[in-house]
């Protein structure tokens, strides 16, 4: 194997104009890592906020750093103390976000974060799953323990977050309404969602008696959701930390998520994109040489699914 390998990295925080495709050493993993030859990863609204410094204060990212927290792959490599995994598995991952990412001929991840690739899925489903859906099956099933039966309002339905969480929900048997504009309309109720709202046209804040409000907007939107809530009910954001002294005027509880590496949860979205119940909508694609144009997508808060980069055949 030749040392060295391709890898988009920041040297320092800015705008688009920092990223370099640089030639840098692969990586050797420690014990209880191993080594993925990255086929695709995918691009999230944190890369961008990573690559312009916004979240420096809580992450500490040492320079120069790679980029990409989304991967699938096949294991090149294994470290000596790794039994679960063997070289040419077909994984994926939502690798640690404090370290190196994913937007590189090969990485490294501790292989408690990685799962084998759901074998329904190309490499380029496969590595537009695990950020986003782990964010929605976290928030939803971990923290606001939905239940069958209750009224979930989920917030920007067409984003990728959105649409994993739209499909969890129902698999929950909870009844989804979800914001999102008209254009947008037929693909969110093709994922499952029982009433869309265009944000645009119709006020989401005369909802009433909502159990969960999933909120992947912030701002005016989560400060319009409080009131949609029914005592007792639970708001989770992903996008800006909820006021602990509004939740307790409307007696209702609320929660931040920041998603978190975690294998058996991508065992179980496996199981259900292999059952044919998950379903992953690619917005578009890019290579590696080509990581700005995909960020500069992300970063206009339109895609209508997952930004691919393809790394490799
Ligand atoms: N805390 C965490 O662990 C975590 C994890 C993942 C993501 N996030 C954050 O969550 C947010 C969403 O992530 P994502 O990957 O789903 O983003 P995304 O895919 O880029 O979201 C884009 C979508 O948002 C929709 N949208 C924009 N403004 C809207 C509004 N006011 N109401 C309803 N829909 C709206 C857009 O639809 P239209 O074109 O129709 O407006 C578009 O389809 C980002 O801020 C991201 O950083 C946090």
């Amino acid at each position: 194997m030749n040392n060295l390998m391709k890898a988009v990295q920041i040297n320092r925080f800015g705008d688009r104009s920092v990223l370099e495709l640089n030639d840098i050493e692969i990586p050797t993993p420690t014990v209880n890592e191993v080594l993925i030859k990255v086929k695709s990863a995918a691009v999230n609204p944190v890369d961008w906020k990573i690559r312009q410094g916004y979240l420096q204060s809580v992450l500490n990212h040492p320079l120069p750093l790679t980029l990409g927290w989304d991967v699938s792959g096949e294991v090149a490599a294994v470290g000596a103390q790794v039994t679960q995994l063997k070289v040419g598995d077909a994984v994926y991952s939502r690798p640690e976000i404090s370290k190196n990412g994913s937007f590189a001929e090969y990485m490294t991840v501790t292989a408690d974060e990685v799962a084998l690739k759901p074998s329904a899925f190309t490499w380029q489903e496969a590595a537009g799953v695990p950020l986003a859906a782990l964010t929605a099956l976290q928030s939803l099933y971990e923290i606001a323990n939905l239940q069958a039966g209750e009224r979930v309002l989920i917030h920007g339905g067409s984003g990728a977050v959105g649409q994993f969480a739209i499909q969890l929900a129902k698999l929950r048997g909870a009844y989804v309404y979800t914001t999102t504009s008209a254009k947008n309309t037929g693909l969110v109720q093709s994922l499952g969602a029982d009433q869309a709202i265009d944000y645009h046209l119709e006020d989401f804040s005369k909802l009433k008696d909502i159990d969960v409000v999933f909120d992947t907007i912030g701002g005016e939107t989560q400060a319009n959701s409080w009131q949609t809530l029914i005592k007792g009910g639970r708001l989770v954001s992903i996008s800006a930390n909820p006021d602990a002294d509004t939740a307790t005027k409307y007696g209702v509880s609320a929660y931040f998520c920041f998603v978190q590496p975690n294998r058996e949860h991508l065992d179980h979205l496996s199981g259900l994109a292999n059952a044919g119940k998950l379903t992953v909508n690619i917005d578009s694609e890019f290579g590696l040489h080509e990581v700005a144009k995909a960020h500069e997508r992300s970063e206009t808060g339109r895609a209508q699914g997952k930004i691919i980069i393809n790394i490799s055949e």
